[in-house]
């Protein structure tokens, strides 16, 4: 679909690239001859995972919780010490767990905003201001997920990912000085680990309320996340790209 050599060159971080959906993007990435660094903060998974990466290009793997900003600051020291430069960061980390909202204590909104809004942040705070601000360059694409209609069922994770959304579009406009891209992602139902994490009874019969009338595969959220980082999405800035085979039109996401 790509030209395999497209990201040669090119040094990509990929947090939350030990699983699932990162995991994917990380392999396309190396597929197309891009040298990737995956992090998240189990080294075990990371390990494992590089190593099975390596098999496709130059990977190595970096423990990093998005959530302490000394840890994303030391990353990307690291990066520039090891790769000299980065040229795209794919903020793909988050987690979060379904609940009606008056179930979610403000104990568990403040993590799951903490770890998907301020997380976010963090990493891309650190990378923006040690290399791509000061190398005038850079893309940066935000995972976050399908919320056009709110988020029933997932009220936290809802108003932060709505906040990187808004995000997305302040930084698209204040860093284009320094050419630098930024655009989301918003994946719906996607068949990853993740998804293997929510209870059976959550995820019954959720094929039927997307018109597409199935999941979307990892491998198309990686497809999507290299064509925006590409030289072929150069003037798309500030956008929101929808990857959910049309169910943010149509149909509940769940059974509330
Ligand atoms: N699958 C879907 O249908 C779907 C839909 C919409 C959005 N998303 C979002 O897409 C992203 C990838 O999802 P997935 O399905 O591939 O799930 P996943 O396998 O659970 O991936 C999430 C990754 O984030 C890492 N992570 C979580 N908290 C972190 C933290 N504080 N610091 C660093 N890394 C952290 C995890 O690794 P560690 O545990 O090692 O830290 C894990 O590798 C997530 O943000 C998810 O919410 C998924």
């Amino acid at each position: 679909m790509f030209q395999s050599d497209l990201f040669k060159g090119k040094t990509v971080l990929v947090t939350g690239g030990g699983s699932g959906i990162g995991f994917a993007i990380a392999k396309k990435y190396l597929q197309l001859g891009a040298e990737v660094v995956i992090s998240s903060r189990k080294e075990e998974k990371l390990k494992v995972a590089s190593d099975q990466l390596n098999a496709f290009g130059k990977c190595r793997y970096a423990v990093c919780d998005i959530r302490l900003p000394e840890q994303t600051e030391a990353v990307v020291a690291d990066i520039l010490q090891h790769e000299g430069k980065l040229d795209i960061l794919i903020n793909n980390a988050g987690g979060q767990f379904p609940s009606p909202a008056e179930n979610i204590s403000p104990k568990g909104f403040a993590a799951v905003v903490n770890n998907n809004l301020n997380g976010t942040w963090n990493i891309t705070y650190a990378a923006a201001n040690k290399i791509f601000i000061p190398q005038n360059s850079g893309v940066i694409v935000n995972i976050i997920a399908q919320m056009f209609r709110g988020f029933p069922g997932m009220a936290h994770t809802g108003a932060a990912r709505a906040g990187v959304e808004n995000l997305t579009k302040t930084l698209a406009v204040e860093w284009s000085k320094y050419h630098i891209n930024v655009n989301a992602i918003a994946p719906g139902f996607i068949q990853s680990s993740g998804m293997e994490q929510y209870p059976e009874e959550f995820k019954k019969g959720m094929e039927d309320v997307v018109p597409a009338k199935r999941l979307g595969t990892v491998d198309e959220v990686a497809d999507l996340t290299v064509f925006l980082s590409s030289p072929a999405a150069n003037y798309i800035t500030g956008e929101t790209v929808y990857i959910d085979g049309g169910q943010r039109l149509w149909g509940d996401l769940w059974k509330m």
